[in-house]
């Protein structure tokens, strides 16, 4: 490792924590000095990653307003501030043609991926706002930063995955207001693209189409997990101070903006 962060002090909350992605994030947040919350709908899943990680926890569906609202007024009470949201908790869905495709599952996944962003950021945010400011570089306030997992099929588009990368696309578009409605407040608003990794998501796919994502990415593997973690990290410490709305790529060389 290159860069190390000094998060000591810091409070970071990751919605999908129980699952691959957002568990990295959170060991690399927590080995970083962050005290860590996951926020996670599956309670097996949290219970497995609270004994590996060592770390806070809350059984949270992020697509039900009055639990979202309840969770984050329940975490700013007892630690006093968040300093760091990871929007990383979403769905797959359906892995068909638009016209095969079940109205209720595009709901749902636009209601976890891109619903439940805004609710979580929207509770959090809130709140954000109206902490006490730290001296960022240059001595510009800072209160803290946002990071949502976004996709390339957010995007490119992607067959068969109408809803996904429709959802993705919104989390895009959603970051970039988000951030520039809180320019002035200290806040930094950012998203990551990632291509496929290993996990529970890209075991969800058919061996054929997983051949299919692979040949896209010009790299020739999946991006490690890790290597979203340390992204995630950059992005959540105050290194990143002036690049807010940015969209960050992930891709192997996949991406083409
Ligand atoms: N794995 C990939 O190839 C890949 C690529 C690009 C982006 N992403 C994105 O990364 C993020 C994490 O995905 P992953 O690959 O770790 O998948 P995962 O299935 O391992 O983890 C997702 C987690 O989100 C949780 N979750 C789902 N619905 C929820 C809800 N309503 N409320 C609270 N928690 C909920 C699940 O319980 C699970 O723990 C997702 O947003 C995904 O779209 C994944």
């Amino acid at each position: 490792m290159d860069a190390r962060y000094d998060l000591a002090g810091r409070t970071a909350i990751v919605t999908g924590g129980a699952g691959g992605l957002g568990r990295g994030i959170a060991r690399a947040l927590r080995d970083a000095g962050a005290a860590v919350e996951l926020w996670d709908a599956d309670p097996d899943g949290l219970a497995e990653a609270v004994a590996e990680l060592g770390v806070a926890w809350r059984r949270v569906d992020i697509t039900e307003p009055g639990l979202v609202e309840a969770a984050a007024a329940a975490a700013f009470a007892e630690h006093g501030r968040i300093d760091i949201l990871v929007n990383n908790a979403g769905i797959l869905g359906e892995v068909k043609p638009i016209w095969e495709t079940d109205p209720r599952n595009f709901e749902a996944v636009l209601r976890v991926n891109l619903f439940g962003t805004y609710l979580v950021s929207r509770a959090v945010i809130g709140r954000m706002r109206e902490l006490r400011s730290r001296a960022g570089i240059g001595g510009h306030p800072l209160r803290g930063h946002v990071v949502n997992i976004a996709s390339i099929q957010g995007k490119e588009g992607m067959a068969r995955a109408g809803a996904y990368s429709a959802s993705k696309a919104g989390v895009i578009a959603l970051t970039k207001s988000m951030a520039k409605e809180t320019a002035r407040d200290g806040i930094v608003v950012t998203a990551v693209t990632p291509a496929a990794a290993e996990t529970a998501m890209a075991k969800q796919i058919t061996a054929e189409r997983r051949a299919d994502i692979l040949s896209r990415i010009p790299m020739g593997r999946f991006v490690e997990i890790e290597e979203v973690a340390r992204m995630v990290l950059w992005l959540a410490s105050g290194e990143c101070s002036f690049s807010t709305g940015g969209i960050f790529d992930l891709s192997g060389g996949r991406a083409t903006y």
